[in-house]
């Protein structure tokens, strides 16, 4: 299988690139290190794919698939799916990405990133589409762990194995969202340190940081729940967990996402920027001394 591409991700922090902001990175070059798309802004708008093509000749593109749904039971849209191939075929991204979730059923697309149960029927469903997709890619695909708001009664695995074993099944590899963990943590009750222990490193392909949004939790009076908005600055938890997943993972190509309220461009260069420095304070010489002293 190809692996990705002549280019490389570069290691520096790369941020979401959206439709309001094409215009101006074709006019202005900014100083960003890779940009990362969602295909389903582009298929049936050939003026925004124009300007991608320009856009790819300047910087590595990173291209994060939202409606590649590999855990519909129904199977993969096949049409979508060779859209999306030709899209790749094209601007030659440095990574190729989706979720761990479902958003199609039946032929009408949810608007949604739904969860799955974790059990070995659902694996075995989820590794013959990861199969279909990095065939008809041509690529290695990173898969996402959700943000999760609710858990199947009949999951016989966690996510971290699952997410595992889907990665040593496939060869896929894993794109760890930080954020996401943090939220899915604090919702579901986990420990986020220790889901981060749990993922294999060497499968690790990339990281994402995104906003959340802290609501009223309709099922507990006084409580909260995180909803994976992507609409606010990275918060500060999410921050110091990003430190521990780099000191357990090394470097990996970090994304930052904002996909509503979407700020000016060099707020989310200001973002790449904060990932770097930490990046940097997490991986200096004295820390890692001091995290395994
Ligand atoms: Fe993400």
């Amino acid at each position: 299988m190809q692996q990705p591409s002549r280019r490389h991700a570069s290691l520096a922090s790369g941020v979401g690139l959206r439709l309001p902001h094409l215009v101006e990175v074709v006019a202005t070059r900014p100083a960003a290190a890779w940009l990362e798309i969602h295909p389903e802004n582009f298929l049936a708008n050939p003026h925004a794919a124009e300007l991608l093509a320009e856009i790819a000749r300047h910087y590595p593109i990173s291209v994060h698939t939202v409606g590649v749904s590999i855990g519909s039971a129904g199977g993969i849209d096949r049409a979508h799916l060779a859209r999306v191939a030709r899209l790749i075929d094209a601007i030659d991204p440095v990574l190729v990405s989706g979720h761990l979730a479902w958003s199609t059923h039946a032929g009408e697309y949810l608007n949604d990133l739904l969860p799955l149960p974790y059990d070995k029927d659902t694996l075995a469903l989820l590794a013959r589409h990861v199969d279909e997709v990095q065939q008809a890619l041509g690529r290695v695909y990173l898969v996402e762990n959700p943000s999760s708001y609710l858990g199947f009664a009949g999951s016989t695995m966690t996510e971290v194995a699952f997410l595992s074993a889907l990665a040593e099944r496939t060869g896929c590899k894993l794109l760890c969202d930080v954020s996401n963990i943090y939220l899915s943590g604090h919702n579901m009750g986990f420990d986020a340190h220790a889901y981060i222990d749990g993922l294999p490193a060497d499968a690790i392909g990339e990281l994402h940081l995104g906003g959340f949004t802290a609501e009223d939790d309709p099922d507990e009076p006084g409580g909260t729940l995180l909803v994976d908005t992507h609409a606010d600055r990275i918060a500060e938890p999410a921050w110091d967990l990003y430190a521990y997943a780099l000191r357990r993972f090394g470097e990996k190509p970090t994304l930052i996402e904002w996909d509503n309220e979407i700020p000016p461009f060099a707020t989310l260069l200001v973002e790449a920027a904060r990932a770097d420095t930490v990046r940097a304070q997490a991986l200096s010489p004295e820390v890692r001394r001091a995290a395994v002293g």
